[in-house]
């Protein structure tokens, strides 16, 4: 921050109303911008986190088409859910409200027509691609088709989320209407379009030369854009759910979804604050901040910032646009079609009171510089290694040696020996760091510094050895317990931003009235406070609880491989002589084992009805226990010259069939058959 502000006006993407969020948003935006928040909040510095909901746009059309509901009916069932998992969290909003809002309604419209009026567009009639069967226009994510970049087949018409290129619905290669599946045609259509162009030198000047100090993601893709130069983009849509287009003549038509989901961090902050929300937009000495994912970086430090300046009257840009990464999940790219997500509703209801632990995760974890992944061993490591094992443990330590020798009082510090002062400087050294990483958004390092006053205690009662010492020396550990409490405290103010709920529950037991940031590496526990009864702040994760949080996401993986499964095309056409030099026979499975040293091999005795046991050597070890074949009835091919395979001579091939999932399952007749019977 190279400027003093008065205050900081923090955005949060607002995210879209057609299913809740999931742990990609929260390690993307939510948490981060929680964590400022907090911090600024802790440090007496002004600041509102503004957020809500974004209920127009072609996701939640199309999911209210899916459902037979209407787009009113989505964006009430989602904005419900959202909201409510926000503030169980501890997302600690000033405001969390929705873009269908009358305020918002009113605040986009009068936006857009002012800039209509300052003669800020341009109006085109272009062709645009619509679907014949469905009778409308398919803008944005109406149609799919070939990305003509990358080649993935499955690209958005806004945006290919394979190579993340923010796409036009009519480059698509073999375009198709992701309603009724028709191939489009293309029909003029009159839309309105702000001449980016028009903004590029001073976008140029201020982002490259203004705002070097962007992470390195968010100014490498605004200078990308900038480099290939900017050209009009339409702010209308031929759509019927959204904000109509406030003009004459423009009957079906509504703002596009980007145009007016960012003037929502404005009328959600009028909302908020009707008489003074000006100041906290257009007064310079406001900092604003917005908090997006990565696939937002250009709508926010582009598209925006030059609706801002087209609109003129002293509205801000951004001072910082700290876009984190993706975060995926158990290595696979997290997806709300694909149910490809830790979904937050649901955690909140699997793991009651463990919101820190989530919160913890993802900023230990978050995807600041890279995309990142989460899994859910991961998770209970860190909850069993790092929260109880290191934070937990110690505060209880405290709390109970202090129980023990002083009956639950602090009690006062003695003289002060090096150790003890060694302990006040490195705490001082970890708030430096720990402010510093705050400011400049590094907020896994800043996780690690509110960390280190927790392993910086366990550390030094580990070396003052309090147990030992009360029986030589009790004055000693009077100093020892009254350090370690300090220590607490400066834990419970360290880690608030990053896990409300433990901190609140500390600072209780140490009675800090008012936390603030002033205090840290400080003494604000006053000698003879009565500590609460010890309470355990983090409980251990045990196996089975993990165990069904991966089961489900297997469950999950199968049912999505089950849905995109093609089966594999027909092979080359064959006459009834070549199908019947195959021999294909019924044979009970007599005996069935594994074959050593070997993971994929089971050796079956099977009865084919000549009286001598077939041997046949079959590679679905991975796929059976070989019990669960035994007795069983299967087809096998009789004619297949023999093969040695790990020694044993096989007779033979079961049949098998082989699943959407990879999964091999045996072919039995639907019937008892006679063994040896032919398959014809
Ligand atoms: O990407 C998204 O989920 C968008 N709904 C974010 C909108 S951010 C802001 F402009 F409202
Ligand atoms: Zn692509």
């Amino acid at each position: 921050m190279n400027k003093e502000f008065k205050r900081t006006l923090i955005t949060t993407a607002l995210p879209y109303t057609n299913g809740p969020v999931h742990i990609g948003h929260l390690a993307g935006v939510y948490i981060p911008a929680d964590i400022y928040a907090r911090y600024l909040r802790l440090a007496g510095r002004p600041v509102i986190m503004i957020g809500g909901s974004d209920e127009h746009g072609v996701p939640i059309t199309l999911k209210a088409k899916a459902e037979g509901v209407t787009p009113q009916d989505i964006v009430d069932r989602y904005h419900a859910i959202i909201k409510k998992s926000f503030e169980e969290l501890g997302i600690s909003f000033d405001i969390y409200s929705r873009t269908t809002s009358g305020i918002h309604h009113e605040t986009a419209s009068e936006f857009f027509r002012h800039l209509y009026e300052k003669g800020e567009f341009e109006e085109k009639t272009t062709e645009q691609l619509y679907d014949p069967e469905a009778k409308q226009f398919l803008a944005d994510r109406y149609v799919t088709g070939e990305c003509p970049i990358c080649h993935n087949p499955n690209a958005y018409g806004d945006q290919c989320e394979k190579c993340g290129t923010s796409l036009n619905a009519t480059d698509l290669i073999n375009p198709r209407s992701a309603i009724s599946g028709a191939v489009p045609e293309l029909r003029p259509t009159h839309h309105w379009y702000l001449p980016l162009n028009k903004w590029e030198p001073t976008l140029r000047e201020w982002i490259l030369n203004g705002h070097k100090e962007w992470k390195s993601n968010v100014y490498g893709q605004c200078k990308s854009w900038l480099d290939l130069g900017l050209q009009p983009r339409a702010v209308s849509r031929d759509l019927s759910w959204g904000v109509p287009v406030p003009v004459e003549g423009a009957e079906g038509k509504v703002l596009y979804v980007w145009f007016d989901a960012p003037i929502g961090y404005i009328s959600n902050t009028k909302e908020l604050l009707p008489d003074s929300w000006e100041t906290w937009w257009k007064d310079p000495e406001t900092r604003i901040i917005n908090f997006i994912g990565k696939d937002n970086i250009v709508f926010h430090c582009i598209v925006f910032p030059s609706m801002l300046m087209a609109y003129g009257d002293n509205f801000q840009l951004p001072d910082n646009v700290p876009a984190n990464e993706f975060l995926n999940l158990e290595g696979d790219k997290i997806s709300t079609s694909r149910n490809w997500a830790v979904w937050l509703n649901e955690y909140l209801i699997d793991f009651p009171g463990k919101q820190d632990v989530l919160r913890y995760v993802l900023t230990a974890n978050a995807p600041e510089t890279k995309d990142n992944d989460f899994t859910w061993r991961d998770f209970q490591a860190r909850n069993n290694n790092e929260l109880a094992a290191i934070l937990g443990n110690f505060v209880n330590r405290v709390v109970v040696l202090t129980h023990k020798y002083f009956d639950g009082k602090v009690p006062a510090e003695g003289k002060l020996l090096d150790i003890d002062r060694e302990a006040y400087n490195e705490m001082q050294v970890l708030k430096t760091s720990l402010t510093e990483n705050l400011e400049n958004f590094h907020f896994r390092e800043a996780l690690k510094d509110a960390m280190g006053f927790a392993r910086l205690g366990n550390k030094y009662l580990q070396e003052c050895e309090p147990w030992k010492v009360f029986k030589i020396e009790p004055k000693r550990v009077e100093t020892v317990l009254n350090v370690c409490a300090q220590i607490c405290a400066s834990i419970a103010i360290a880690t608030e931003p990053f896990m409300p709920f433990a901190a609140t529950k500390l600072a209780k037991i140490f009675s800090i009235a008012d936390m603030q940031w002033d205090m840290l590496a400080t003494k604000p526990v006053a000698a003879g406070t009565a500590l609460g009864q010890p309470e355990l702040l983090f409980e251990k994760i045990d196996d089975e609880t993990i165990k069904k949080q991966t089961d489900r996401l297997e469950e999950i993986k199968k049912q999505n491989a089950l849905k995109a499964y093609k089966p594999e095309p027909v092979k080359a056409e064959i006459g009834i002589p070549e199908f019947e030099k195959l021999d294909i026979r019924i044979g009970t499975v007599l005996s069935c084992e594994r074959v050593p040293k070997a993971d994929k091999l089971l050796k079956f005795s099977i009865d084919d009805g000549t009286g001598t046991p077939r041997t046949i050597v079959s590679g679905i070890a991975q796929h059976y226990q070989p019990e669960q074949l035994t007795g069983k009835q299967v087809c096998f091919i009789a004619n297949l010259a023999p093969a040695k395979i790990r020694g044993v001579v096989s007779q033979g091939m079961i049949l098998s069939a082989l699943n959407s999932d990879g999964s091999l399952r045996v072919i039995s007749p639907a019937d008892k058959a006679t063994n040896g019977a032919q398959v014809k």
